[in-house]
């Protein structure tokens, strides 16, 4: 994308489908039931809605902002736009670090990857087929105890990712992501579907819409700030990329408003297709990272039609895993190239490799190499934990806190094009609830 530094996107609709595409993936389908399952259900959907509207929102258009009026790479971005508000050079950090946490989000990305394409292989060959939970789980404890299995579903995943980046060929995949969104929704929907069959449907709905306020605490919170970045790839610089090929003519909180009810419908739907199993067949909702593995391919092995939809669900889920990934590739790839000498191909391949590697020792967390090693977490968690609760947040709050109080503000109000109003409710959550609520659940989430 260095190569367009001045292109500009084709039309909203593909600008809508990329920010999509990035903000719709494993995290979504993978990361989110667990999450909620491990949080004890409705209290952490509801903190993670509001981290989502009064957070997210309002940072996610910062983003875009301020890679329009840059129109650069982010870190060079940055420091660009600091330097025209004579302010500190080092707001370059907030480049800088986001650029660095999707280098580490990809690595332990890849695995998760490679895991959605081997239940794609293991639906084709009909290993869902009749099988009871005991089976199911068992498949999956297998695959994790595998380390060769892991590092090939990882390597296979990584080479897609680095072959799509080096070709520069996300412009095609944006059309793919036009057709594959919406085929997504609709297995999700099917899901649902099987889910109000299993009779524990209801219980599903209580479990994630019926708070229990006394499963609350700090770490919880935090674990929903840290997510709402996630899933909306927010704090990492790649929506600031994506903004800084954007027409002025684009209505930027409109456009996020549809992206994040993209979000977070299929997040919800995802909740709404694996509780109803786990109930039914009284399983763990604290299982942790294999929740969908272990629930979906029950539903699938036992329903008519299951090898098909199987193979189409986990076909989607990699490819939504891949459309993320590539978002999480091009920001070190754009910066690699710009800094060094090498050539787009040469740098997705070190950056690639780069991330493939810390990737191996991610995926031996699981097995050979399982004991902790930093704050009682073993490689994939601390990875997950470093970026999640900590780098996110800090780099979203950067880009929040120097679009609200460093650029001047009626620039800032007049492209966001907003009324009177508009702009009181803007200032008001821009400058002070957003950062505070960031400060707030960070600290208290830390100590
Ligand atoms: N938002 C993606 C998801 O929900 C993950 C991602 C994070 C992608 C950060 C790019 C950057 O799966």
């Amino acid at each position: 994308m260095a190569k367009l530094a001045h292109a500009q996107w084709s039309s909203r609709m593909t600008f809508v489908l990329a920010a999509a595409g990035s903000a719709v993936g494993l995290g979504n389908i993978w990361k989110f039931p667990y999450m909620v399952g491990e949080s004890g259900g409705a209290a952490f959907v509801f903190v993670y809605l509001l981290c989502i509207a009064l957070i997210g929102l309002p940072i996610l258009v910062s983003e875009w902002l301020l890679g329009r009026r840059g129109q650069k790479n982010p870190a060079s971005t940055m420091s660009e736009l600091a330097r025209t508000a004579k302010k500190p050079r080092a707001w370059a950090i907030v480049g800088i670090s986001g650029i660095v946490g999707a280098f580490l989000i990809l690595s332990f990305y890849s695995v998760i990857g490679g895991w959605s394409l081997y239940y794609t292989v293991n639906s084709v060959s009909g290993a869902f087929s009749g099988q009871d939970a005991d089976g199911i789980g068992a498949l999956f404890n297998g695959m994790l105890s595998n380390p060769g299995l892991l590092l090939l579903g990882h390597s296979v995943f990584m080479l897609l990712v680095i072959g799509i980046v080096a070709r520069g060929v996300t412009k095609g995949l944006e059309g793919a992501v036009r057709i594959l969104m919406p085929v997504l929704a609709l297995l999700l929907v099917v899901l649902i579907g099987y889910g109000m069959t299993t009779g524990h449907f209801g219980e599903a709905l209580t479990y994630m819409f019926n708070p229990d306020w006394s499963k609350l605490t700090a770490e919880t919170v935090l674990a929903a700030l840290g997510h709402a970045f996630f899933t909306l790839s927010l704090g990492m610089g790649i929506m600031m990329a994506y903004g800084s090929y954007l027409g002025k003519e684009i209505d930027l909180l409109q456009t996020a408003r549809t992206v994040i009810i993209m979000d977070t419908v299929i997040a919800l739907g995802a909740g709404l297709a694996i509780f109803p199993i786990v109930f039914a067949n009284s399983l763990d909702v604290a299982s942790g990272p294999g929740l969908i593995f272990v629930t979906l391919p029950l539903a699938f092995g036992n329903m008519g039609g299951g090898t098909i939809l199987g193979l189409m669900f986990f076909l989607l889920l990699t490819f939504a895993a891949l459309t993320s990934a590539i978002s999480l590739l091009e920001p070190v790839v754009e910066f690699i190239e710009e800094r060094t000498p090498l050539s787009r191909v040469m740098a997705t391949v070190v950056a690639g490799v780069g991330a493939w590697l810390l990737g191996i020792a991610a995926l031996l967390s699981f097995n050979v190499w399982s004991e902790p090693l930093l704050f009682e977490l073993g490689v994939f968690d601390l990875l997950d934990t470093l970026t999640s609760k900590i780098m996110l947040p800090l780099t979203g709050l950067g880009a929040i806190l120097f679009t609200a109080w460093c650029l001047e503000r009626s620039s800032v109000e007049d492209e966001l094009g907003l009324s009177a109003t508009g702009k009181s409710v803007w200032n008001i959550i821009a400058r002070y609830i957003a950062p505070a609520g960031v400060i707030a659940v960070f600290v208290t989430g830390l100590i």
